[in-house]
């Protein structure tokens, strides 16, 4: 599937005329650096975003692109979690339950949920904290991180003047949403910006405007705030969320 790429002050862009046509590049390009690094290390971490907009991405690796990946040598994380119970229906991981894992057999070590069990969402974000220095065996450097927007800008469930966007020191943060389910569990930029690549992925005319203000005007929206300091960031875009650049 093509896509137009595209360089606007210092972010690369690869537009697709539709966000089918997205979808199946991004899975393309995945595939492709997946095995690049597999070639070079044992495993491939992949941190995934929530919301609608991957939903048929994940589709697309589970099915079309399922023998592309080596899916048992890659260990998925997620970037931020609704704080709900995990069969809930707006949790992150249940809709990639539903679209990724339903149909891809992944060891079930290779599956890193964000913890919303704990009472409160702060020993949640200490333990998943744990769990991601476990796994790099100290701080975590993602090999890919899938990201999406909000028309706000936020990114992941950091939110414009909130804390968790502020936080400099934590891997994960309790996220505050302005709309329900407020409470959110949330990979911190230092982690994001730590990255060996990022894949912000925006659809939909009702973001190009923000895709606008962040990419002409420099809005230092939290989307503009991940920038991974030695790694590769690529803002994948339909037609519509492009339309205003
Ligand atoms: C979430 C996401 C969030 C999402 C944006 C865009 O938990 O909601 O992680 O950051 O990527 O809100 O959501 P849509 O893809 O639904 O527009």
């Amino acid at each position: 599937m093509a896509t137009v790429a595209q360089r606007i002050d210092g972010y690369d862009l690869r537009i697709a005329d539709s966000a089918e046509e997205l979808a199946h590049a991004v899975a393309e390009a995945l595939a492709h650096n997946v095995s690049q690094v597999l070639a070079q290390q044992p495993r491939f971490s992949l941190a995934l975003a929530g919301g609608h907009t991957p939903a048929r991405l994940y589709h697309l690796l589970a099915s079309e692109y399922a023998q592309r990946i080596e899916w048992s040598r890659v260990h998925l994380f997620w970037g931020d979690e609704r704080y709900v119970p995990a069969d809930h229906p707006t949790s992150n991981y249940r809709m990639v339950r539903e679209t990724l894992l339903a149909s891809l057999r992944l060891p079930e070590g290779n599956v890193h949920p964000m913890p919303t069990h704990p009472a409160h969402p702060e020993a949640a974000a200490r333990l998943y904290e744990q769990e991601l220095l476990a796994f790099f065996g100290g701080f975590p450097r993602l090999d890919l991180v899938l990201l999406g927007m909000g028309t706000d800008g936020h990114t992941a469930s950091l939110f414009p003047n909130t804390p968790a966007l502020w936080e400099r020191e934590r891997l994960v943060a309790v996220g505050e949403a302005p709309t329900e389910p407020k409470r959110r569990l949330t990979l911190t930029l230092p982690v994001l910006n730590a990255a060996r690549t990022v894949y912000l992925l925006v659809t939909g005319a009702d973001k190009a405007e923000t895709v606008r203000r962040i990419l002409r005007e420099g809005a230092p929206l939290p989307a503009a705030q991940v920038c991974p300091q030695e790694g590769e960031r690529v803002w994948w875009l339909d037609r519509e969320a492009a339309s205003a650049l």
